[in-house]
Formats: structure tokens, sequence, C-alpha cells
């Protein structure tokens, strides 16, 4: 046969155009895309689906060590199963530096956990210690070996930068030409509001999103993106969660600099009257920032069909709700302090996306490929071989079935939790098999793909980060010289 795979008679999607072609697959690439292929040795059969690009998830927390008692729910072999279930064919997840491990033994650490994936997968290096030995001996060579991006937190004790670390990171990564992506809210004030609560008796989950409101976000948000213009230097601002940093984004964004942003599902469909469930049941919608209001939601659809926010990411954190005894696994009265942050939702990603988005007319099918494939391989130095489906491209593939409705239960999420934050959910479609280079990872619901299938993708300097050359002044203070 000509092919090793024939995908035929689908309805396919790319950022910009949606056509039927037969697509043909040689050596894990697509080599051919037109109608009419000739034979493969194995045929598919997609009339009346839609063939998209996999997803890329660039926002995912896979194996990453937590503080005790909690522990991260999945490995490397359930979540990329997880991935795959919901259409997803490249993760970037964490490998976390800290005063205790070097960036580099870091990085070492989570490519052997990462041997386990059935999905590509990169990485963005967590900095909570950013010394000079880190800055400026591990990260070039790091880089080098193609972890191109960082991410730093300006909030949670024991991970968090100040905000004089987070020049220097930011001046290494323009020097490096690594993106560097922030968690924004506002420590001190969390502190202050957690401090008061507590005092107060205020302990409920629903009270989590009490100790953080939007004014900590927004702030921050605001206080990253004139650190990035101070520095001339790119950022991604990660898991924006509502209206007034949406606002925030656009302004800097309006201003020239190159500040890009993600939202995630949960900031879509969820909002603080979830928190507030009954018992603890509240505990399995809290992550940080806090799920908001309606008007939030629907401000950050206009985010998106704007393209304000360009990429919608999972912020995949599992951890698990039942303990021993019959008990939650942080104990029965444990203030919202205690309850890990995150929630699991890679596998729900882009079906979510796809039936609050496209099945309900909020967004077309090309914005749906744009925000859950296209931009965020761009904006991470993935493409061409991710992100789309083109001659040439990795033969990463979602058939989805766009009419199919679907209620969401975690046995469907295929991860390694005991819930899942969207359980009772309808969908209005779903992806029916997801290729991974051409080999189906997961197909009618059934895990089929291979441990160890995925490949590390490193990546190389790219153009869309380069910095502006632009500074407040005829001084440039990274490099130290006048323009
Ligand atoms: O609550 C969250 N988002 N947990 C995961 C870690 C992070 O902040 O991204
Ligand atoms: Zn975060
Ligand atoms: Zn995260
Ligand atoms: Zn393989």
């Amino acid at each position: 046969p000509e092919f090793d795979l024939v995908i035929r008679n689908g309805t396919v999607a790319t950022a910009s155009d949606v056509f039927q072609a037969d697509i043909g697959v040689r050596g894990g690439q697509v080599a051919a895309l037109a109608r009419g292929l000739g034979p493969g040795a194995r045929e598919i059969e997609a009339g009346g689906r839609l063939v998209l690009p996999g997803g890329v998830d660039t926002h995912t927390h896979i194996e990453e060590p937590r503080s005790p008692p909690t522990a991260s729910a999945d490995s490397f072999a359930s979540a990329s199963a997880s991935a795959a279930a919901g259409g997803t064919t490249t993760v970037i997840c964490f490998a976390r530096q800290s005063a205790a491990k070097s960036a580099t033994d870091a990085v070492a650490e989570h490519m052997a956990r990462a041997q386990r994936s059935r999905i590509d997968y990169a990485f963005h290096i967590i900095l909570t210690d950013p010394t000079p030995e880190v800055l400026e001996r591990q990260l070039p060579a790091l880089v080098e070996a193609g972890h191109r991006s960082l991410k730093i937190f300006l909030t949670y004790e024991g991970a968090r930068i100040t905000d004089a670390q987070a020049l220097r990171v930011l001046a290494a990564g323009r020097r490096l030409g690594a993106l560097v992506c922030v968690h924004a809210e506002h420590h001190e004030m969390i502190a202050f509001y957690t401090e008061a609560l507590l005092a107060a008796g205020l302990t409920l989950p629903k009270h989590h999103a009490w100790a953080k409101p939007m004014v900590v976000e927004r702030e921050c948000v605001h206080r990253v993106c004139a650190m990035a213009e101070a520095l001339d230097t790119p950022v991604q601002i990660f898991h924006v969660s509502g209206a007034e940093s949406a606002a925030e984004i656009e302004r800097a964004q309006a201003r020239g600099l190159k500040v890009w942003a993600e939202t995630c599902p949960q900031y879509l469909v969820l909002t603080a009257d979830d928190l507030d469930r009954p018992g603890l049941e509240g505990a399995k919608f809290l992550c940080s920032p806090a799920p908001r209001t309606v008007a939030d939601q629907e401000a950050l659809w206009e985010a998106l069909r704007r393209g304000v926010l360009s990429n919608v990411t999972s912020d995949h954190a599992p951890t698990r709700y039942a303990g021993p005894d019959g008990k939650t696994a942080f104990g029965e009265d444990a203030p919202f302090t205690r309850i890990p942050n995150g929630l699991p939702g890679l596998a729900a990603r882009m079906p979510l996306l796809f039936s609050e988005g496209v099945s309900k007319g909020r967004i077309d099918l090309q914005t749906f490929v744009a925000i859950t494939a296209t931009n965020p391989a761009r904006l991470f130095g993935l493409d061409p071989r991710k992100g789309s489906i083109a001659v040439g491209a990795d033969a990463d593939i979602a058939i989805w079935d766009p009419t199919r409705k679907v209620t969401l239960t975690n046995a469907l999420m295929l991860h390694d939790n005991d819930h899942t934050p969207y359980e009772g959910m309808e969908v209005t479609g779903w992806p029916e098999v997801t290729l991974v280079r051409g080999v189906p990872v997961v197909e009618g619901g059934a895990l089929v793909g291979a441990e160890g299938h995925g490949q590390f993708l490193p990546r190389g300097p790219y153009a869309m980060i380069a910095p502006r050359g632009v500074f407040p002044t005829p001084f440039n203070p990274v490099d130290r010289t006048l323009l």
C-alpha cells in the first residue's frame, strides 16, 4: 500500500480552514492531504466526522512532587492515557527546581519518569530558587538541550519567588530565548486574607475563593506585564480566571507588549458557587486562581474570540478526594488551607471546550483548533511539527464525532484519580480515535496505546518569543548596553 494509514472522507479542520480530504500517513507524518488517496495498510472511515489536530496541552502537572500528605494522583502512564482520551496528543508538564534540587537534577528526574508517556511531551522548568548558579550555569545548558520555557510562582509558600527574583528570571529568559510563564497572584494579600478568615472561623472550601478575590490576580497580572515591559521580555500569563485580568492583558497587548495568556476549562464552566457544595464536596473544585462568576466566564469566551487569550490548557493537577475510613484524603475538619489546590482536567479539556464553545456557538471550529492546538504549539516552539494538520507535520490527530452526546464520568477520563469535577456534565461532541504519530492511543474510549510511545520534544530557538528591542529608556538593563 501507498500509505501506512489513510483516514478517509473526513472533514479536516485547521486554525484557518475547514475542508473535505483524505489524510495519508507514512512514517508517523502526514504525507498527503487530498481527496481520493490511494490505499493504506490501515484505513479509517471518517465520513461525517471531524478530523482535528491532536490537542496540545501546555500546562499540566504530571508526577510532580507535592507537599505531604498530598500526593499527585497520576503517573505519566495514566496521565498520558487521560490526555489521549480527550483528544490531546502533546503535553508540556513541569520539572521543579528548588533549594534542595538543582534544575539539572529536576529535569533529569522528570525525563526519566516521562519514559512511560504514551504521548509526546516537553517540560517547563519551574524555578523556586533562582540562584546565579541556576540561572547562569544550569539553565543555559538545559535551554540548549531543548527545554525552552520557565515557570515562576508569585504565590504559594515554598514555591513563590520575590519580585526581585522574578526580574532576574525574566532577564535570564530574555538572554537565553526561553519563554517565562507566570502564576500571578499577590501573595501578601492572600496571606493577609487567609489569616483573617481563619481567625474569623471561616474555613470552608468556599472561603478559599474569599482568600483570593479577583483583585489579587488583577494586580499581579498588571505587575507582571509591567516587569515584562521594563525588561523587554515576552511572558505567558497562566490560568486567567476572569474579566479584570483579561482586561489587564488586553491593555498590555494594546501597548505592543509580547504578553500572551491562557485560560482553563474550570474558569469557563465552573463558578465560585461550586466551592459551596454540601459537606466537603466543594474541595473537588478548589484551585488557584479560584473559579469566579458567570459574567467572568462570558468575558473569557469573548477574550478567546478576540485573541486576547490565545490558548486553553487543563492545568491538570490531580489529587485524590477519598482517604481511608470513608473520610476525605485531607481529613474531615480540614480548613481550606489544607485542601490541595488543583483539578484533574486532561481528558475533559477538549470535550468541554468543543461542547461549550463550538456546539453552543460561542466559538467557531477554527478558533477551537487554534486555542487547543495551533496557538499553544506556536507559542512554545513546537510548530510546524505539532499543532496542525499539514503535509510534513506529525500525524497527531483526533477523529471527532461532533454530534455524539456524552455524560462525563470519572471512568471516561482514563486518569488515575477518584473523581472529576465535571462528573455528570453533558457534552455534545467526543473524540472517537486519538492518534499520536499515526498510532492509535485511544480508540472507542479504550486505551490501546503503549507506555513509552511518547517522545520528548526538544525545542530550538524560535522567532515568536524574540524580544521587541524596546526599552523604556536608551539603556538595556538585561545586557547592560546602550541601545
Ligand atoms: O490550583 C492549581 N492551579 N494548582 C496547580 C498548580 C498551579 O497553580 O498551577
Ligand atoms: Zn499556577
Ligand atoms: Zn498549574
Ligand atoms: Zn511507539
